[in-house]
């Protein structure tokens, strides 16, 4: 099925990134490699989500001459998980911008409501001109992304990106229609909803397949 989300919804699609998330939907796939993927899934998605990173012009020398070389300008970039899946993303995302900050924000799903229920907020402040990164690898109802946003707003975050491995129909068009000013980034888009609200065909429960909990 065809979906229209908006100019701020990038679905990657990649054939290297789809082929690492199709390893982990894998039921057979263990935590250890679980959370290795996830590392690397983080890493490739970054990547592309952070390419208008501002750059500066400075000097150097090479071994060769003095050169005029661009580097990333100011140390501004703040990443911030949704606990507890979202972790699993940070160390990826750190390997690229090793001088981020990071802040956390705690919510879990009530199992019976599906409603996101939120339980720790600590972010880097001041937090007004960073680029925040939100990471979670799941985008189900959206309930989850749209309140952790909620509170970086009222924090005076205004430079989000989202980015998330796998995510519902639903979840896309619930999170862009609320934060239209927010960029998107999905990995695979997924087909829909169950009962339950997982996401179908997902991969499960990320949080639990991450740290190896049920
Ligand atoms: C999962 C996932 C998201 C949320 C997505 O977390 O990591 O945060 O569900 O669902 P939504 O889009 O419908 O809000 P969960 O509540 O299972 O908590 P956990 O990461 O601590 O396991
Ligand atoms: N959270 C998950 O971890 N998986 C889903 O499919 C939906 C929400």
């Amino acid at each position: 099925m065809e979906h229209n989300f908006g100019a701020n919804v990038h679905i990657m699609n990649h054939p290297l990134l789809t082929h690492k998330i199709s390893l982990l939907r894998d039921k057979h796939t263990g935590t250890n490699e679980f959370r290795q993927l996830v590392e690397e899934i983080a890493m490739l998605m970054g990547f592309e989500a952070l390419s208008d990173l501002p750059t500066k012009t400075v000097e150097l020398d090479t071994p060769i001459e003095t050169a005029e070389v661009e580097m990333l300008a100011g140390r501004k970039l703040a990443i911030v998980p949704i606990l507890r899946a979202g972790l699993g993303m940070v160390s990826g995302l750190t390997a690229l911008v090793p001088s981020a900050k990071i802040g956390h924000i705690g919510m879990y799903r009530d199992e019976t409501t599906h409603q996101p229920v939120e339980y720790f907020c600590k972010l880097p402040n001041p937090i007004e001109e960073r680029q925040i990164v939100v990471c979670d690898p799941m985008l189900a109802t959206g309930g989850s992304a749209v309140d952790a946003i909620d509170q970086i707003k009222k924090h005076g975050g205004r430079k989000i990106k989202f980015i998330c491995i796998i995510a519902a129909p639903e979840g896309v068009k619930r999170l862009a229609e609320a934060h239209p000013d927010v960029q998107i980034y999905v990995g695979n888009l997924d087909r829909c909803l169950n009962e339950n609200a997982y996401i179908c065909p997902g991969l499960g429960d990320a949080g639990d397949r991450i740290f190896g909990t049920k």
